[in-house]
């Protein structure tokens, strides 16, 4: 190789080194350039994510807000989609339906025994009794107005508002009838005294002169009936003022039951005695108290007619109160196990002169309902045909024994 030749591939390999560190710084800067972009967009990317994670957390606390509030609803809240299959149902709903969310899920609302009669139609509004409970059940649209999109049933727990509406309805009846009953008391009386002093006399005039003497003997003994049937209905119309002192209830129902002691065991009836030992003491008329619960008891054992076993006496207080009209209250119950009583008979067991015995007077409940009223308290009954009866006087605790605790249930035994 010549040396004009070779100086000039040297020439060329400079260029070319030449140009290579160029490229090389070229592809350095935009290597640079990327770099801080690719940094940008990665911190852009962090700042984003941290905003999609707070605004996730953010909706998640929400819809934690939401069920909470959904599931600690007062009342059952059952959502189904158009065709009326559930798909969101809350706390109190499920304890309604006495079902779980892996029940329900995806059912129709139908196969809920409450809803089964339940219309998908705005407003359509049914009451159902399950067990001791009575349910309200109210239909509305998921949209509003327009097509619906689903719907919302709402299950609310009426038995409470029942109970009391009862009890009102009760007492306004009986009212309006004790002062009929008073009207009718006082224009018999008098014919009636007079009817007792001369069947008296007939009888005296009568002695020794059969068989008129034994018809006097009928008339003078049918009259006792009327005058007692009358101090009774004068006793339930004139209403009940109470001789108050403190009084422990548990004694109270020892003695009733030694009062009654010899009709229980002519009939063979087991008395199971079940006192609470947190009772509270009560402010009553110990003498009036016993004629109620002697008349529950009397109920109970004419209820009984082929024998049993009768359950009686205090229920324990437990924390967070049943209270009447605010105060905390003794429960006294006297259950049967004998034939029970009808349903459409319960509203009107109270009224006066309502009886379905030959010999009664149907004043005897109507005198308890008296009795436990004139003490601040109220009376109720479970009864089902066939199993038997639960009566329970409730009777408000003296205040300074107020505690917050709250009653088991009588009946339940
Ligand atoms: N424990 C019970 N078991 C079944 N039925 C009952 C019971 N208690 C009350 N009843 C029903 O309620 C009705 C009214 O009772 P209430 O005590 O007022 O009157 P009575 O018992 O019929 O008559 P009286 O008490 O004047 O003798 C009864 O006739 C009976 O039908
Ligand atoms: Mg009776």
């Amino acid at each position: 190789m010549n040396a004009s030749c070779q100086s000039f591939e040297l020439a060329e390999l400079k260029e070319a080194f030449h140009m290579l560190t160029s490229v090389s710084r070229k592809m350095e800067l935009s290597y640079e350039r990327l770099k801080a972009r690719a940094e940008d967009l990665k911190e852009e990317l962090r700042e984003k994510n941290a905003r999609l994670v707070a605004s996730l957390q953010e909706q998640k606390r929400l819809e934690g807000f939401l069920e909470g509030i959904l599931q600690n609803l007062p009342v059952g809240i059952l959502v189904t989609d158009d065709r009326g299959r559930v798909r969101l149902v809350n706390q109190k709903a499920k304890e309604a339906l006495d079902r779980e969310d892996s029940d329900l899920i995806g059912v129709r609302y139908t196969a809920c025994d409450i809803l089964a009669e339940v219309p998908l139609r705005p407003g359509a509004t049914i009451e159902r009794k399950k067990a001791r409970s009575v349910y309200s059940c109210s239909v509305s649209s998921l949209n509003g107005s327009g097509t619906p999109g689903g719907w919302v049933i709402l299950i609310e727990d009426v038995s409470e508002i029942r109970r009391w509406k009862a009890l009102a309805e009760r007492q306004k009846r009986l009212s309006s009838m004790g002062e009929m009953g008073a009207r009718i008391a006082h224009e018999i009386r008098n014919p009636l005294g007079s009817m007792e002093l001369n069947a008296a006399i007939l009888l005296e005039e009568l002695e020794g002169n059969e068989p008129l003497y034994t018809l006097a003997g009928r008339l003078a003994s049918g009259v006792r009936t009327v005058t007692q049937i009358l101090s009774n209905l004068l006793q339930f119309a004139k209403g009940t003022a109470p001789r108050w002192e403190h009084l422990e209830v548990t004694g109270l129902v020892g003695e009733a039951l030694e009062f009654a002691a010899p009709l229980l065991r002519g009939k063979a009836i087991r008395v199971q005695e079940e006192y609470g030992d947190r009772g509270c003491r009560i402010q009553g008329d110990p003498v009036l108290l016993r004629q109620a619960l002697l008349n529950l008891i009397l109920n109970a054992v004419e209820g009984m007619e082929h024998g049993g076993s009768l359950r009686i006496g205090t229920v324990e207080q437990e924390e967070a109160a049943d209270t009447w009209q605010g105060a905390p209250v003794q429960k006294i119950f006297v259950q049967d196990n004998g034939k029970g009583i009808p349903e459409e008979e319960l509203d009107r067991i109270f009224d006066p002169f309502f009886t379905t015995k030959s010999q009664g007077t149907g004043l005897g409940l109507a005198i308890v309902n008296n009795i436990v009223e004139s003490h601040g308290g109220i009376v109720e009954v479970e009864s089902r045909v066939g199993r038997g009866s639960c009566f329970v006087m409730s009777l408000p605790c003296q205040q300074e024994e107020a505690t917050d605790g709250y009653t088991a249930d009588p009946c339940s035994g």
